[in-house]
């Protein structure tokens, strides 16, 4: 069956994965307040289409810091994905470059940057900070490995509580209770896979002289060096000679200190509802950090689940966005092919949006699309009725 949306390839992911995994994908944290509002922001922007335009021929191709991607799209660093699907990290890549959009390797991911990045396609490496000199050495790797992209994670000095991951007893090694090894058998065929793979590993630090389990336990549960600051993000400008980004910010002010300090481009990012909760929506932050970047690219994530919210994003100045869940629910479903499958739901998506839109492509949309810009604005000269 093709699945015809999101919510149907969630339906596929969360029927193969057992509970434990199915929640460490889905969960936000705490009350998932922010996991909903990044929703409920999308739900609330409305556009308005314009008639006879001629729209036969739709371009959605971006340009982002002199590379082309084929969609306005990308994945997002997803640690541990190799609980998803055995060598998940490998399977998304490729899925992505197949579809001419990024790929961002998570610090946490199951298989090992080189080994990501031999599997082809032009992978980003995305950066946590647990300790300086780890950091220093995963840096070096990666422009050793030929990546050309690095996105600094800012939003995790410390980890968000989430109460799913809690109460599954999901750590490293794992705390396995009744419940659990229950909901673990009764997945028979990720069972199989993960009998036939092994259990997934945080592979960038088993590979060096640090990974011992200590380092893993302290990646996973996102016990990240606190004191990092903004002299350490000047250190890393000069360390990395590739394009920096940094992911993770939702204040104009932080936006616009990142660029004085040379980052190349923004990702405006709750961490997908799993930091602080009670935080904005990405999408609500958009605007404001897009005037404050002046003219550096500036992507958004969080709640991302249609081809729609993409277009929603671009109208309010996005340059692209990246998706978490969405491929991965992908990934969980069908590997590499459910990966596909999610981002050609999006692309066919943002094509028929554009045309019902009246809008020929992607890089025609601005705030002139969005219903919320035809509101008169007040005037201060009107005389007060
Ligand atoms: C993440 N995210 C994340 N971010 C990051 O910088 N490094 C990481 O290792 C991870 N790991 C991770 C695991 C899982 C299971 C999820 C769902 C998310 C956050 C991710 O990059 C992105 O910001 C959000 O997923 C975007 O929200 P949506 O698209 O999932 O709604």
């Amino acid at each position: 069956m093709k699945p015809l949306n999101a919510h149907e390839l969630r339906r596929l992911a969360r029927r193969r994965l057992p509970r434990l995994a199915f929640d460490y994908l889905e969960g936000g944290a705490e009350d998932e307040t922010t996991l909903r509002a990044n929703r409920q922001a999308f739900e609330r922007v409305t556009l308005c289409p314009r008639a006879l335009n001629d729209v036969s021929t739709r371009r959605q191709e971006v340009q982002v810091l002199g590379e082309t991607w084929m969609s306005p799209m990308g994945i997002a660093p997803v640690g541990l994905a190799g609980l998803f699907w055995p060598q998940g990290d490998i399977a998304a890549a490729r899925a992505a470059a197949a579809a001419g959009v990024p790929y961002v390797l998570s610090t946490a991911s199951s298989s090992t940057l080189e080994a990501v990045a031999r599997a082809g396609g032009n992978p980003w490496f995305q950066l946590y900070v647990i300790e300086r000199g780890m950091a220093d050495a995963l840096v070096d790797r990666a422009h050793a490995a030929g990546y050309r992209h690095l996105v600094l994670t800012t939003d995790v000095p410390v980890s968000g509580r989430r109460e799913r991951d809690l109460r599954n007893g999901f750590s490293l090694p794992m705390r396995w209770r009744a419940a659990t090894v229950w909901d673990v058998a009764s997945h028979p065929r990720w069972l199989a896979q993960v009998g036939r793979h092994g259990a997934p590993q945080l592979a960038n630090l088993a590979s060096t002289a640090a990974g011992d389990a200590q380092a893993q336990a302290a990646l996973l549960q996102r016990r990240m060096d606190a004191s990092f600051c903004w002299e350490d993000l000047r250190r890393l400008r000069r360390r990395w000679p590739h394009a920096l980004w940094v992911k993770g910010i939702l204040h104009a002010d932080d936006a616009r200190r990142a660029c004085q300090e040379g980052v190349d481009g923004v990702i405006v990012s709750n961490h997908g509802g799993r930091q602080l909760d009670g935080a904005m929506a990405s999408l609500d932050a958009l605007a404001a950090v897009v005037d404050a970047a002046g003219g550096r690219p500036v992507l958004l994530d969080g709640g991302v689940r249609r081809g729609i919210d993409v277009v929603k994003a671009l109208a309010l100045g996005a340059r692209g966005v990246l998706m978490g869940r969405l491929p991965m629910y992908g990934l969980a479903a069908a590997g590499e092919a459910g990966v596909a499958a999610a981002l050609g739901l999006v692309r066919e998506d943002i094509d028929r949006v554009l045309a019902l839109l009246g809008c020929p492509g992607v890089s025609h949309l601005g705030p002139q699309w969005l219903a919320a810009g035809l509101r008169p604005v007040p005037s201060c000269t009107a005389s007060p009725g």
